[in-house]
């Protein structure tokens, strides 16, 4: 298949492009498009047909629901039932934006959009070009983000055209995402909103606006322990980089040089090593490391807006071994460590008190 890539932004949301875009989802075709958190692979939501290609251009398991992009509320109460207060509050609060809400659906919604599920996933995205694009397309958008399955999400059209170019019709070229993360999702059908996966609205943002609010406890937990994630997605390892991965935390001496040490050794058998970083700390690594700096420490949002890249960075320098500093910081760290423990499979090395020797923390 010919994929035709068009690149557009906010300062140019050529019509012309957005119409024919529209057109290809109308007749049940694929396009890639830009959000402000991850690319979107979209298709005609409501097209049982439309949504199953979207599995076959991934790689992905059927049983993995797509959520439902709009552009406008009023489409909303199209394809949900028994929206609640807080839910229309949450949206007056943070739609458009990197939030999805899930509710019992109503009959429009094909069971294969949503995975076999009576529930839909329901998100309005921010991004210019995507709202436009929603619109042109009929209103409805199934996406899930636009990556192969297995790979971290696409956070710039490059990282699209690596993995669904031939696979797919269109690919929107509107740049890089903004955060970089995929969005906060929270189970609106229960009594108190539950967040299944954690994302740029933070559970404190969601409670300063229904009063309440519960965590999956299978965001902070591990498989091991048996816990189903709510979100059938998130049982998923979703990223495994080729090299090793492996989070080094405690006191920043002792991480440098646990780090360090691993780094020679690495290059000592002939094996290559990459360490993400925060730039403060980036010349403190030994030369024989690719030094990939996130952001700055104190950047929360630069260093989620950059964490997909560097680990398809990654990938695609052939690194054995890949070492993270812990990136724990105040507001959407949870989302930020949420993502790279799963890349990391768990592996965890906790530095503290140890003299640097560390720990293996390998919860499963
Ligand atoms: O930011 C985002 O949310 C991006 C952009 C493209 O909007 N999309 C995205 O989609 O991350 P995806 O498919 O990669 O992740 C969707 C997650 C999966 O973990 C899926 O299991 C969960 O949402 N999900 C979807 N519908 C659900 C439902 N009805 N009940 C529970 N979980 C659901
Ligand atoms: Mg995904």
């Amino acid at each position: 298949m010919k994929t035709i890539i068009v690149k557009l932004d906010d300062n140019n949301t050529d019509m012309e492009a957005l119409k024919a875009a529209g057109r290809i989802i109308r007749s049940g075709g694929l396009v890639a498009f830009p959000t402000e958190t991850v690319y979107g692979l979209g298709a005609d939501a409501l097209n049982p047909a439309a949504s199953e290609k979207i599995y076959a251009a991934k790689g992905r398991p059927s049983d993995n629901p797509l959520i439902v992009h709009i552009y406008r509320l009023e489409d909303l109460y199209e394809i949900a039932r028994d929206v609640s207060d807080a839910a229309v509050r949450l949206a007056g609060e943070y739609w458009p934006g990197p939030l999805t809400m899930i509710f019992k659906k109503k009959d429009i919604v094909p069971l294969k959009t949503t995975g076999g599920l009576d529930t839909v996933a329901v998100r309005m995205p921010s991004n210019r070009v995507a709202a436009e694009f929603i619109k042109e397309a009929g209103g409805f958008i199934a996406a899930p983000s636009a990556n192969l399955s297995g790979r971290p999400s696409p956070t710039d059209a490059s990282h699209v055209i690596e993995d669904m170019d031939g696979r797919i019709d269109m690919i929107i070229d509107g740049g890089s995402c903004d955060i970089g993360l995929e969005s906060t999702i929270v189970d609106m059908t229960g009594e108190v909103p539950m967040i299944l996966r954690p994302g740029y609205i933070t559970g404190d943002m969601i409670k300063a606006v229904t009063g309440q609010v519960d965590h999956d406890p299978a965001v902070f937990g591990k498989m091991s322990e048996g816990l189903r994630p709510k979100a059938p997605g998130m049982k998923y390892r979703h990223y495994a980089p080729k090299g090793d991965l492996i989070i080094v935390r405690g006191e920043r001496e002792k991480v440098i040089s646990y780090i360090s040490k691993g780094i020679n050794e690495a290059a000592g058998a002939g094996r290559k090593t990459a360490v993400l970083t925060a730039r403060e700390d980036e010349d403190a690594y030994p030369g024989e490391a690719l030094k990939i700096s996130v952001g700055a420490r104190d950047d929360e949002d630069e260093i989620a807006r950059h964490l997909y890249g560097a680990l398809r960075q990654c990938d695609d320098e052939g690194i054995d071994i890949i070492y993270s500093e812990d990136f724990s910081t105040p507001r959407i760290g949870q989302a930020i460590m949420n993502r790279l423990i799963k890349a990391a499979g768990h592996k965890i090395v906790d530095v503290a008190g140890t003299g640097g020797t560390g720990t293996v923390l390998l919860p499963g």
